[in-house]
């Protein structure tokens, strides 16, 4: 049997938040309850508008923080009871690239010395081993030699996110963690940045779990979508059938305001109405009624729990309805 590469249980994160002096402090869900595996070589997108906890869960999955309740393995080690130098060995399997590949980079290192870095404080490898990988892996990413000695200021901001990319694969990670890795790249540079991680996929087996704010930078890198709507995932399953027939009304008016070429999709447009709500004082029920076409009493009632339909898992009390609805537009 094989052993996932990633595996998360019902993993949540709150957070207490203090109000004023006289107010109790209050729970903030950052991530209620998210569910999936990623193995070796597999993508699994994370998409969700800004805030609704895709950086919460890279903290989780990197170990950065402690899940406050679900259970999460790492090449099949339960992080949870595992041990000081099992969870340091634990944390160099995953790795993470973060969306600023300027505030990322320390502007006083070297870029060898930025590389080095991991090898010098996790192996036992010599000075000149440590070079020969450093200038082997900036290569790797499209990078000269001679940038060797180069500070971050003097790059642009894709050589710095190839760069930041170099860093998180120096300790041969089995995972890598993207937080938004290219949102703050020109688009034109984007496509760069994502071919040269699916090269680097390929190359070294990578699992990934890509986080994005939108729909249209997963399409060709995702095996796998999870769309994410206030801490929870609305609906999540391969990314052919979620890019093709989205049913959740959320991920329905995500996939709208993408910008596709192809007019066919352009046809689909459904305007995605309202303003999140403060994740601090949730809806009831399912908490995207106040901005869904296809809201009922029920949904104001009764959060809808996750469950299979057509190919994918969908959590909306009226997902045969969305779906039909949506067909019928397209
Ligand atoms: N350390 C923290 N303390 C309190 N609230 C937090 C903390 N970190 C994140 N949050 C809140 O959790 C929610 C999810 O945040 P985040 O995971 O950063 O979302 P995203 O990355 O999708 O924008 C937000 O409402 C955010 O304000
Ligand atoms: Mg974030």
């Amino acid at each position: 049997m094989t052993v996932s590469v990633v595996q998360a249980e019902n993993l949540a994160r709150y957070y207490k938040v203090r109000g004023g002096l006289l107010t109790a402090p209050r729970t903030l869900k950052a991530l209620d309850g998210a569910s999936f595996t990623v193995e070796a070589g597999q993508t699994l997108a994370v998409v969700g508008e800004s805030g609704c906890g895709k950086s919460t869960l890279a903290r989780l999955i990197t170990m950065i923080e402690p899940p406050t309740s679900g259970s999460l393995r790492i090449t099949g080690t339960d992080i949870i009871g595992a041990g000081k130098s099992q969870l340091q060995q634990l944390r160099s399997t995953v790795q993470i690239v973060f969306q600023d590949p300027y505030g990322s980079l320390n502007p006083r290192q070297q870029v060898g010395s930025i590389l080095e870095e991991p090898l010098q404080i996790n192996t036992d490898l010599s000075a000149s081993e440590r070079r020969d990988k450093a200038l082997s892996m900036l290569q790797r990413v499209g990078l000269r030699a001679e940038y060797y000695g180069r500070y971050p200021h003097m790059f642009s901001g894709g050589q710095r996110q190839r760069i930041a990319i170099a860093r998180a694969l120096m300790l041969q990670p089995k995972v890598v963690v993207a937080d938004e890795p290219v949102s703050a790249l020109d688009v034109s540079i984007q496509a760069q940045i994502l071919n040269l991680m699916m090269d680097l996929q390929d190359e070294f087996n990578l699992a990934y779990l890509f986080i994005s704010h939108g729909l249209s930078v997963v399409e060709h890198i995702a095996d796998e979508v999870m769309v994410m709507y206030l801490g929870r995932t609305v609906e999540q399953g391969l990314s052919e059938v979620i890019f093709s027939r989205p049913v959740h009304p959320y991920t329905q008016a995500l996939l709208a305001s993408t910008p596709f070429v192809d007019p066919a999709r352009r046809a689909k447009r459904v305007v995605l109405s309202g303003e999140i709500p403060s994740p601090l004082d949730p809806p009831s029920g399912c908490t995207f009624h106040g901005r869904c076409a296809h809201a009922q009493k029920l949904c104001q009632q009764q959060v809808p729990e996750s469950r299979l339909f057509d190919g994918r898992q969908v959590a909306c009390h009226f997902a045969e309805a969305s779906a039909v609805v949506h067909r019928a537009a397209c």
